[in-house]
């Protein structure tokens, strides 16, 4: 039985029924003015928080949550549509790191910040696999390197880029799986979450955003999350559990600056639906 501990400040509340237009499962009703979800239907609540969110006078609190507390918005609170542009053109992939380590203080404010992130039926069923030390992500980089040459020598078939990713290992110490970063995030999702895949990326797609604004680089790593596919007991240690999605990302401090933004406007097809359905 869910508690939601929803609570309204009767002296705040000016009765607008905003609350009550904008709750997605449709449970809160005003009763004598004020609104009010029933003991029957609080286990509907889909735990968003748009209650608490959409009132203007902050009269609203649920699951104990001080409306104060939240960051206030305004209609010029977001970055414009300019500095997203800026964003979204302008991140690269880095693979060039400084060596110190994140502040921890700050990996702390970005995760807290990737919590808020969207999650499908608002599951948030997310775990945030972090190494927050340079030299604890260098003794998993040498682990993850034994254990793929450990499967070679057993004879076991590695896809070729990995295969040549030890050699530039062995020979020329290229370190091809972190790219030098110092951290990595890997998110990982409740397998029976809804859209337990998305909100893995999309949580991911959101951190490599809020780093980026928080000056620091990174880089999506398909390869760690490769071989964590290929070496299970790999994957176990890290504490991954079986089945559940996940996806890696490195990061730190950037020891690259771009100086301009790429040119991929028309990268994507665009389709008019219009074009293709024709109703009958
Ligand atoms: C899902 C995904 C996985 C990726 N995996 C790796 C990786 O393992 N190693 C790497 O160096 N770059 C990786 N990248 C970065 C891409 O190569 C990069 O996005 C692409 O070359 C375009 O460059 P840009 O991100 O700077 O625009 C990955 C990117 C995505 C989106």
């Amino acid at each position: 039985m869910t508690n939601l501990n929803f609570t309204v400040d009767a002296e705040k509340c000016t009765h607008c029924g905003a609350c009550e237009r904008d709750c997605p499962s449709g449970i809160i009703r005003l009763k004598n003015q004020l609104p009010l979800i029933s003991k029957r239907e609080e286990n509907s609540c889909l735990q968003c928080e748009h209650c608490l969110a959409v009132c203007p006078t902050g009269a609203i609190s649920i699951f104990g949550h001080d409306p104060a507390v939240s960051i206030p918005l305004a209609s010029d609170s977001f970055p414009n549509l300019q500095s997203m542009e800026t964003l979204v053109r302008g991140r690269r992939s880095v693979r060039q790191y400084r060596q110190d380590d994140v502040p921890s203080d700050l990996i702390k404010r970005l995760l807290a910040d990737l919590a808020n992130s969207p999650t499908g039926c608002n599951a948030r069923a997310l775990s945030f696999l972090l190494s927050d030390k340079r030299e604890l992500t260098k003794t998993i980089l040498g682990e993850v390197i034994e254990a793929l040459e450990k499967r070679q020598a057993d004879g076991a078939a590695l896809p070729e880029f990995l295969g040549d990713g030890l050699k530039a290992f062995k020979n020329k110490g290229d370190d091809w799986i972190f790219r030098g970063a110092p951290h990595f995030l890997i998110v990982t999702a409740d397998k029976d979450a809804p859209c337990a895949r998305e909100d893995v990326i999309l949580a991911l797609a959101y951190f490599e955003m809020l780093a980026n604004c928080a000056g620091l680089g990174a880089c999506w790593c398909g390869i760690l999350s490769t071989i964590l596919e290929i070496a299970p007991e790999f994957r176990s240690r890290l504490g991954i559990a079986p089945a559940a999605p996940f996806y890696t990302i490195l990061f730190g401090l950037p020891a690259v600056r771009y100086a301009r933004t790429v040119q991929r406007d028309s990268a994507a097809v665009i389709r008019r639906i219009g074009d293709i359905h024709r109703p009958d």
